[in-house]
Parts: C-alpha cells; structure tokens; sequence
C-alpha cells in the first residue's frame, strides 16, 4: 500500500513508524534540484500583481539561480484560487509553496497534512523575536508554525472620495446610524450610498457591521463563544447590517470584484466603500493621491480597532522543489522581503524591524496605529483569522440566505458554528 508522505503527516506517521522525529528531515521529499519555485496566490489583478512583482524582484535578486513560477490565480479574496488549490492538494499535486492568512484558517490544511510544521525556519531566521507576539500565536497550532507571513493588512476601513462627500457637505460616518441618516439623503441626491462587489465583499462588511455595533470585545466574543449570537445585541447588529446592505448595490448592481466598487467611489457615483487596506495600493494604481483623490477613516464605530489579517506562505508536504521553497519562505519572512512588498501591496510589515521611513501616505498613518499599544486588535472573519474554513463555508451559504430573507434567527443559529 503506498501511504503519501501527506497522508503520514497526517497520521503523526512518522511517530507511528517509531521514527524519530528529525528524520522529517533527513527523509525530505525528492527536490528534482532544478533550482524552480512554484508560488500559488491570487494576487494577480490590479494593486496585488505589483506587491508580488516587487516581492518577486527581490527575490530574484537574492536568489538569481532559482526560477520563479507565478501560479496566482485571479479573483479577490481568493475565492477561486482556493478551489483550484483543493483540487491540486487533494491530487498530491502542491505548488511549493501556497498563500494562506495567519489564523483559523489553516487548521484544516494541517488536519489534512497538507503542510509542514516549519519551525526550523522560525529558529534560524529568529523570526518570533521579530514579529508581533500576537501575530506568532495566531500563526501557532498546538505548538507549532505552518507559515511563514509576509505582512499585516487592516479589513475594518472606509474609503471615500473627499470631493463627493465634501460636495454633499459631508464627513466621513462615524457610527452606522450616522452612515443610515448620511444615506437617505445621498439617495435624494442621486448618489449610491455604498458600493459592494461580490459575496465575500459582503461578508466582509459584516464582519465591519458586527466590530463598529458589538465593540472590540462583543465582536471578539462572537468567535470565541462569549458573546451570544442569538442574545438581543448580536441580533440587532445583524438587522443592522441588513440596513446597510440595503444602502448598497449589492441587489442590482453589484461589481464583479473589489476594484470596480472601488471604481464607483473614485468615479463620485458612489459615496463609500468598505475594504481592506490593498484597496490604497489598488488607488495608487489608478494614479491617485492620498487625501487628495481618496481617503479612508476606520469603519463606523471601530477608530482605534485594528481588525488584522496576515498574508503568510507555506510549505506544503511534498512540495516538488523544497529547497527553492524554503528560500522563498525565507524572502518573505526577510526585511529587504517584506519592504520591497508591502509599501506597493498597501499593507504594513509583518516584521517589528522593518524600515518604517518607505512607509508614505496611508501606509505610515497604518504603520502609526498598528504599532501603538493602544490600538486594540482584532481578527479578520472574512481573511481567515478568527474561523476554521468549516464554520467560515457555513457563514457563507446562510449569509447567502440572510440577504434575502434577513432572517436573523436562523442566521445567528448558523453562525453560532
Ligand atoms: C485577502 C488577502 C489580501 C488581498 C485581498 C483581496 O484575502 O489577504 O492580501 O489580496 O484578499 O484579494
């Protein structure tokens, strides 16, 4: 019977066998030495693609015998590209080396053995004294590590274009209630109170409803059991994001992707938009300027929340040229790494050592309160930091559900998990 490596992973099977446990080592999958990196992603639209080239370059840079394989799969969030990646997981088919988040999320892909613990990398490169404590436990499964991040984007965020609010004698909304009144009377005025794009962008402006009505530790309880989903607070901010999707397009006009909502605000037809902070890389793209074409507040009812997630890159088991592997999860645990990133994919390093000076615009205003100690932190539903990818899927098909029927009772029972 031929038993995967994936499938002894899987099993502790190294143990089982009564081998010691350092021969994961010496018994390393076949590297065909050929000096190739595969790298899945979904960074490949607009104000992802340049943070990766810049990554890449960098990486080349250091590493000029090894060939860089881009085998990112368009389509925000990831939605696509996490199909085609089970597909090829499944077939004992890995890239060398896939994108995940820190957090929840990767607890089924180490279940599944699907990728290697890769403390060792930690230890030489010293990384847990260079990045955030935090971070390290999120990236923490039962001691050990599965991945490597690259950086730290910030979800709870509101874009607007300052000319359009600043015309309808406006500032910026500062709890949803606010946000509801402000969008009565943009509709009188022919203005879309919010754009949206598809069903993941709507799941994460829920999660932005449930942080700005629950507060940092309502919204934290929500994942960790401690506040009720059912109890008369959750519900509320439940029928509250109801009344805010209401305000959106998402019933006629939803874009395609996050850029194109986007596209709305920047073009004045729309007032707001709720993303994530790759949003100021996407901006920059189209030629704009901080505070001048575009400008961003934290959603209503979270300033001084950070709701983080973190792009990290694994090692999966079996991954056909290991060792290029282990240099690119090297790159983007490094300094050079993740500064040659992050100021093009508009996220903040993951490192604490970083050259903070390349930070400019709403990067060093992000880079400012994620490393003021009286920032609170929280984490990403939708980016994969506080739910496993079981009760996530779940969350997905009963929000379906929820935006047309806003049964709230029914949507709390299943996001109760
Ligand atoms: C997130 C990812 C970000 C950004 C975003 C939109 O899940 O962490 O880096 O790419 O999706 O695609």
């Amino acid at each position: 019977m031929g038993l995967s490596r994936r499938s002894l992973l899987a099993a502790g099977g190294l143990a089982l066998l009564g081998l010691p446990a350092c021969a994961v080592a010496g018994d390393e999958p076949a590297d065909d030495g050929s000096g190739k990196v595969e790298v899945f992603s979904w960074w490949a639209g607009p104000g992802e693609k340049e943070g990766l080239e810049a990554l890449v370059a960098d990486f080349r840079q250091r590493n000029p015998g090894i060939e860089f394989g881009n085998a990112a799969v368009a389509g925000g969030a990831g939605t696509i590209a996490r199909t085609v990646l089970a597909t090829r997981l499944e077939n004992d088919d890995p890239p060398d080396s896939y994108q995940a988040h820190a957090g929840l999320e990767l607890a089924s892909d180490i279940e599944a053995g699907y990728v290697e613990d890769v403390r060792y990398l930690y230890d030489q490169q010293r990384w847990r004294d260079r990045l955030p404590k935090g971070l390290v436990e999120a990236l923490t499964f039962d001691g050990r590590i599965y991945s490597v991040p690259v950086n730290i984007h910030r979800a709870n965020l509101l874009w607007y274009n300052p000319a359009v609010l600043e015309a309808q004698r406006l500032t910026p909304a500062e709890t949803w209630p606010q946000f509801l009144t402000q969008a009565a009377a943009l509709r009188r005025r022919g203005v879309l109170p919010l754009s949206i794009g598809p069903a993941w962008t709507q799941k994460h402006l829920l999660e932005c409803v449930l942080l700005g009505e629950l507060g940092a530790d309502g919204y934290t309880g929500l994942w960790t059991g401690a506040t009720d989903w059912a109890g008369a607070p959750a519900r509320q901010a439940l029928t509250r994001f109801i009344e805010v999707l209401a305000q959106s397009d998402a019933a006629d006009a939803a874009a395609d992707d996050w850029q194109p909502a986007l596209d709305k605000v920047v073009a004045g037809t729309a007032a707001y938009n709720v993303m994530g902070d790759w949003a100021d890389a996407y901006l920059r793209t189209r030629g704009l300027v901080f505070q001048e074409g575009y400008s961003v507040v934290p959603t209503p009812g979270s300033d001084g929340v950070y709701d983080f997630l973190s792009d990290s890159f694994t090692l999966p088991a079996g991954a056909p040229h290991r060792r290029a592997a282990e240099q690119w999860l090297i790159e983007c645990g490094s300094v050079s790494g993740q500064d040659a990133f992050n100021p093009q994919k508009g996220s903040v390093p993951a490192r604490l050592d970083a050259d903070k000076s390349r930070y400019t615009g709403y990067l060093a205003q992000a880079i400012a309160e994620w490393t003021d100690s009286a920032t609170r932190v929280v984490g990403s539903l939708t980016h994969g930091v506080v739910a496993g990818t079981v009760r996530s899927s779940a969350i997905d098909a009963a929000l379906t559900l929820f935006v047309q029927d806003g049964d709230t009772v029914k949507f709390a029972a299943a996001a109760a998990g």
